[in-house]
């Protein structure tokens, strides 16, 4: 045999672990999971708080038209929430800011709820409040429950625009309010009625109660966009404020309609002279939880311009 022989190696099987050594490592592994339980923890009832306390959001907008001020207050999107019994919580709020008038602007109930009684009971609460006007969603133009729900809010007074205008008169102020029902409806209805609203007397404020906020701008394939109307404000929703709101900025994060970082999540807009508010609604659909997007309760005085 050539070159130098190597003495074997000899394997030394590791000291065995003494159970004083264990102890401690099984220790930490409990106190982790138990610091990611409770984080956990914190995050649902951080979730759960955001998805049921309402936040007001007030704006001020001045028109030449108006010698008198006027008080909105814009709902939306309720979905399947309630806040408080009977929307005690809710109605509490819209009282204390004294309206002249309340909009809801669609998805007033989800399209897979089985039961519209919390709905049907919250117009006809409002209506005790103030003038009620409502347009639909795209959730009831799906929902069985629509019909009887249309006709309750119908027998509470509400006035529930498809595509049609009314005249009233709010604190001695002429307005006449337009309202979109655009799901199941030809183009050339809706255009029909944004001409009709845009032609109103030019006195009047002229106000569109539309639900899907896009449709101020459009696209490429529009047939229509309210900005290309004569009309002082347009309000919506649907957008639930993207669900997730970026903090320290004024864009929401998703739409199940437009996708990730949608144009429109929420707050006041303008085109083309066409201010819109647009509310970040009430409740969710698909997706179950808000996070830094409360519930919203929008409340707009318009006052004359100084
Ligand atoms: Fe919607």
């Amino acid at each position: 045999m050539t070159g130098q022989q190597r003495a074997p190696i000899a394997l030394e099987a590791p000291p065995a672990e003494t159970p004083q050594a264990a102890r401690p490592r099984g220790r930490r592994r409990w106190i982790l999971l138990g610091v990611l339980a409770a984080l956990l923890a914190l995050f649902v009832l951080y979730c759960v708080h955001e998805n049921l306390t309402l936040e007001l959001s007030r704006y001020t907008l001045s028109s030449p038209k108006l010698t008198q001020e006027v008080k909105i207050v814009h709902l939306s999107d309720l979905h399947k929430s309630e806040f408080g019994e009977g929307n005690a919580r809710l109605l509490e709020m819209v009282r204390g800011e004294s309206p002249d008038l309340i909009v809801f602007t669609g998805d007033l109930v989800d399209r897979r709820a089985t039961d519209a009684s919390v709905a049907e009971s919250l117009m006809r609460d409002l209506t005790a409040i103030a003038p009620v006007c409502y347009v639909q969603g795209n959730h009831e133009a799906h929902s069985a429950l629509y019909p009887a729900l249309r006709q309750a809010m119908l027998d509470a007074g509400v006035h529930v625009l498809e595509n049609e205008c009314v005249e009233l008169t709010l604190n001695g102020q002429a307005f006449t309010i337009g309202g979109t029902e655009e799901m199941n409806s030809y183009i050339e209805t809706i255009q029909e009625n944004l001409a009709a609203l845009s032609d109103a007397p030019a006195e009047n404020y002229h106000l569109l109660l539309a639900h899907f906020p896009d449709r101020l701008t459009g696209n490429s394939q529009s047939k229509y966009r309210y900005c290309d109307y004569d009309i002082d404000l347009v309000l919506s929703g649907h957008m639930h404020g993207g669900q997730i709101r970026i903090p320290f900025t004024n864009q929401g994060l998703f739409s199940p309609s437009t996708g990730f970082f949608p144009q429109y999540t929420g707050g006041l807009y303008e085109a083309n002279g066409v201010q819109m508010v647009l509310s970040r609604g009430l409740g969710n659909s698909i997706f179950p939880i808000r996070i830094n997007d409360r519930p919203e309760v929008v409340s707009i005085t318009l006052t004359p311009e100084s």
